[in-house]
């Protein structure tokens, strides 16, 4: 059973004058372990997808099933539980706690996503390098050791999926290639299916699948042999 099955997946924006079809008719199955890579040109529907995906916003068409469920649409609070219960998302901006340290940043999501495990704290930040660092504050730290918290904390609450969008947008190329290869490794320990949002076309070397959309729709969908 694939983790994602989305089949005709519709967004429209209703503007003063027309109607914006963010989403227009995107089909995708994954399967558990993939790691997609999203490219497309500015303003080609690549966020308006992930947030669908991520039940922060409800598709206007289309169905979609996440792990043989449907995904709750338009009732806040369900989507909030099936976020809490599945996703992790990390965004260009770290979006840390500033008044907290490295491994609080941790346990405060763990807290808010069922129940504080600071051993499990301390392998994620291990996983992701950051062991020496759990007590500093995210302004003692560089910003990709700042993105590699973002990902440790992204994963405290064991997502089936990680969601990045632009996630190493802010960073330059030799930290963003050390921040994926921390991610991939650490999805890979964990077994956790990725999406991740990006303009730059070197990234496509961490993914195993490469999807392209333009307009609202896919126009390629290739395996990458990795
Ligand atoms: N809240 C909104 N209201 C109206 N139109 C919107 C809204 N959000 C997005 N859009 C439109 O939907 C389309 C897709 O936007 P989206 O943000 O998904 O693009 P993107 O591929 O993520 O672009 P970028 O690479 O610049 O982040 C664009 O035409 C955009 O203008
Ligand atoms: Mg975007």
């Amino acid at each position: 059973m694939p983790i994602i099955d989305i089949q005709g997946m519709e967004r429209h924006y209703e503007m003063a004058s027309e109607v914006v079809k963010a989403l227009d008719g995107v089909s995708i199955t994954v399967e558990k372990g993939e790691r997609i890579v999203l490219l497309g040109p500015s303003g080609s529907g690549k966020t308006t997808l992930l947030n669908c995906v991520a039940a922060l916003d409800s598709p206007t068409k289309g169905t979609y099933d996440f792990d043989g469920k449907t995904v709750p649409r338009l009732k806040s609070e369900e989507m909030t539980t099936f976020r809490r219960e599945n996703i992790g998302y990390v965004f260009q901006f770290f979006n840390l706690l500033q008044d907290l340290t490295v491994l609080e940043n941790l346990l405060l999501i763990q807290e808010l996503s069922g129940g504080r495990d600071k051993k499990r704290a301390l392998e994620l930040l291990k996983l992701v390098g950051l062991e020496d660092e759990i007590d500093r504050f995210p302004a003692e730290i560089s910003g990709g050791q700042q993105q590699r918290v973002a990902i440790a904390r992204s994963l405290a609450k064991s997502p089936k999926l990680l969601l990045g969008d632009e996630l190493t947008g802010n960073l330059d190329s030799n930290t963003s290639s050390m921040v994926m290869e921390v991610l991939v490794k650490a999805c890979e320990t964990e077994e956790i299916t990725t999406i991740m949002v990006t303009h730059d076309e070197k990234l496509t070397k961490y993914a195993t699948r490469v999807i392209r959309l333009d307009s609202g729709k896919i126009i390629s969908d290739e395996p990458t042999g990795n």
